[in-house]
């Protein structure tokens, strides 16, 4: 266990913004994770827990508490079952080193989900998607210490209430996620390809399959071009990510979105299996005057050059300003497509 008092947490942001932490604890056992919860808990002070900091925004006045940032490592098979391979990972993982595995050891599931920066730990809590995968499909269980009954809990699938970026865990403390078991299907093959873009760039028909490492690596290339594969090379991707979700609306709301939008071109919308629809939010925050590159006040926090969705650092912003221009395009939207984006990113001591 590493302890640091006063620590400057913008390094640990894929935002680099950040005030500091009255105590940052880094464990690298789950017996120290747990510890460390539970002696927070008992002397009733303030915890956060981190992982790769790849979806926080936190404010620059920082965090008065103690952060307890997960640096457990492991990966484990533990039951082979027709055809499914059970695999745990730590919560302290990188997300990408373990898609990097499956796909390496022949195991399908996750290879749309390449690319994505964090910790495994994180993945459950927004239920983490992209090109037509989300963690929740393959998640079996995830083991978390439980701070309300002060134990170590299994939770299978159903109760983590796995919905578009939500989970039972999302916007709420109780649960510090400790590994992650997934089950993936042994097969040389991804999943049917169910998102237009990578079915096009593999070129196969959406609803086949593609070899694994040709899926992770395509996905990598299309997540690159959009800045969302951490580069230091790449100013676009000193971001969070999406900074909004997609909003999903009524089909009586899609209508009047529809006649708002009507000189607009083509709006792309996606029918969700509840009779709802999801519209793209990178798509009505350049239509509302949010191009690509847009500079908030100061210049220091922009949209990224290359993706509406993406709010970035240009160096030296602070949150207040990317806050900042993250309500300015919400009100924007608002205004133009009567539609409320919501952020994406956890908030910590700030809010939209
Ligand atoms: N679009 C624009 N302008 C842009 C970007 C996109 O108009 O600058 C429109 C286009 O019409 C495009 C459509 O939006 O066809 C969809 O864009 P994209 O495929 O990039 O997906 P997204 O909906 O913007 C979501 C996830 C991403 C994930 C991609 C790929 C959310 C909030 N975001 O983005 O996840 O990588 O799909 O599956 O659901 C993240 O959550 O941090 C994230 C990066």
């Amino acid at each position: 266990m590493r302890v640091v008092h006063n620590a400057p947490l913008a390094p640990l942001t894929t935002l680099r913004l950040g005030g500091s932490a009255t105590r940052l604890v880094t464990v690298e056992r789950e017996r120290d994770a747990v510890d460390a919860v539970r002696e927070e808990d008992e002397r009733g002070e303030a915890l956060l827990v981190l992982g790769g900091g790849s979806n926080l925004v936190i404010s620059d006045a920082g965090f008065a508490g103690t952060v307890v940032r997960m640096a457990t490592r492991g990966l484990a098979r533990s039951s082979e079952r027709a055809g499914r391979v059970h695999v745990t990972a730590e919560a302290g993982e990188p997300w990408d080193d373990f898609v990097t595995a499956a796909v390496e050891e022949g195991l399908s599931g996750v290879e749309c989900l390449a690319g994505i920066p964090g910790l495994v730990g994180a993945v459950p809590m927004q239920n983490v998607g992209a090109y037509g995968q989300d963690v929740g499909e393959t998640i079996v269980t995830v083991r978390a210490y439980d701070r309300a009954r002060r134990e170590i809990v299994e939770l299978p699938r159903e109760a983590c209430a796995f919905a578009y970026r939500s989970s039972a865990f999302r916007g709420k403390d109780r649960h510090v996620i400790l590994s992650v078991t997934f089950a993936l299907e042994k097969r040389a093959e991804s999943g049917p390809i169910r998102y237009a873009e990578l079915s096009r760039a593999l070129a196969v028909a959406e609803g086949a399959r593609a070899p694994l490492e040709a899926v992770r690596s395509t996905v990598v290339a299309l997540r690159r071009k959009k800045g969302m594969v951490l580069d230091p090379a790449d100013p676009d991707t000193t971001s969070a990510g999406s900074f909004f979700t997609n909003p999903i609306v009524s089909a009586s709301d899609l209508e009047s979105v529809r006649a708002l939008a009507r000189d607009e071109g083509p709006m792309p919308v996606f029918p969700e299996l509840d009779g709802r629809f999801k519209l793209s939010a990178g798509w009505l925050i350049e239509r509302a005057g949010f191009a690509k590159g847009f500079a908030g006040e100061g210049g220091r926090a922009a949209v990224s050059s290359k993706h509406a969705l993406a709010l970035t650092n240009r160096g030296g912003a602070t949150t207040r300003e990317l806050v900042a221009l993250a309500r300015r395009i919400r009100d924007g939207v608002r205004a133009r497509f009567g539609v409320t984006l919501e952020n994406e990113p956890v908030f910590v001591g700030e809010r939209l």
